[in-house]
């Protein structure tokens, strides 16, 4: 018999075991990296414009991996330039791993890390209660968005701390994928206890308040072979990932594992190539400016 399900990202360990088997199985680091080469020049060009020192966010950032290379995008373009780099993240292995990361890089002298370990919104109560009123050139919030209480506020709460010029980088699942839509098909069974958060739930409320962005998909593709093989662990892993359902296997019945998995081979969630499953897992990147 089934037992109850609990959302994988309640569970911070299996939730981190997950994600490390989901960026080896798919191709988001690909796609950031894509995103730093064609459109990050554009974004860093307006934001450097005649400034000797930045001031850059990071939100959710996880063990530092990708916030590094926006570091030294930044450094390459403005070689001059120092940077104050405030870095938010709850999980205290995640912000061990950053640091032991940062000590283990050389040539980031020209950053000055502040490290907050707390989430976005004990930042937020942070810094209203110390009246601080530092503006940022940078804020990155990548996939970070699914976590906090609240996304609207947290948006607007982060667009308020922007510098002129400045931006505000936000990635999610884009609304338009396969993946989102089996999430929205199979909410209730799945317990979730509210709509999952996509690219178009962000940008519903942008659009709602009038409030201008750009958006860019981020085309990332998951390989989820192995979640077709009964019992085989790394499909487990994959599966609870995709479902968000710690134990997914062991806390679904028989009945709807097997409808959700009908789901996930349907045309418009993925593709069969060279004998691999290969679901369409995109990212939406959306771009806000400081309000005026
Ligand atoms: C999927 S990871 C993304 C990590 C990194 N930004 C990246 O894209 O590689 C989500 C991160 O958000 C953090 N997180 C969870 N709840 C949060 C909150 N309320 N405020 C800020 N960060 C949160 C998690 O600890 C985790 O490190």
């Amino acid at each position: 018999m089934e037992s109850p399900q609990t959302a994988l990202h309640s569970d911070s360990d299996r939730f981190l075991e997950c994600l490390d088997h989901f960026l080896k199985h798919c191709t988001e680091t690909q796609a950031m990296q894509d995103f730093i080469d064609n459109l990050l020049p554009d974004i860093m060009a307006k934001i450097g414009n005649g400034k000797s020192n930045l001031n850059v966010i990071g939100v959710g950032s996880g063990c530092g991996d990708l916030d590094l290379k926006i570091l030294s995008a930044l450094h390459h373009k403005y070689p001059e330039m120092t940077v104050d780099n405030e870095v938010i993240e709850p999980n205290p292995q995640q912000l061990r791993d950053y640091r032991d990361l940062v000590s283990q890089t050389p040539g980031l002298d020209y950053v000055r890390f502040i490290w907050n370990e707390m989430t976005a919104e004990e930042f937020e109560e942070q810094w209203k209660e110390n009246k601080r009123t530092k503006k940022a050139d940078l804020i990155h919030m990548f996939q970070m968005m699914y976590f906090v209480k609240d996304p609207e506020a947290t948006v607007s709460f982060f667009q308020s701390l922007l510098n002129r010029n400045g931006r505000l980088l936000i990635t999610l699942h884009s609304g338009n994928t396969g993946w989102v839509k089996m999430l929205e098909a199979f909410s209730k069974q799945l317990g979730a206890s509210e709509e999952h958060r996509s690219s178009d739930h962000i940008k519903r409320f942008l659009d709602s308040k009038g409030v201008r962005y750009q958006s860019h998909n981020l085309p990332i593709q998951l390989d989820i072979t192995k979640c077709f093989i009964e019992g085989d662990e790394d499909g487990e892993l994959m599966l609870d990932f995709v479902t968000d359902v710690v134990h997914f296997s062991k806390t679904t019945s028989p009945e709807l594992k097997a409808k959700i998995l009908e789901f996930l081979r349907r045309p418009e969630v993925s593709v069969e190539s060279n004998g691999k499953v290969l679901m369409n897992g995109d990212s939406e990147l959306i771009i806000l400016e400081q309000l005026t």
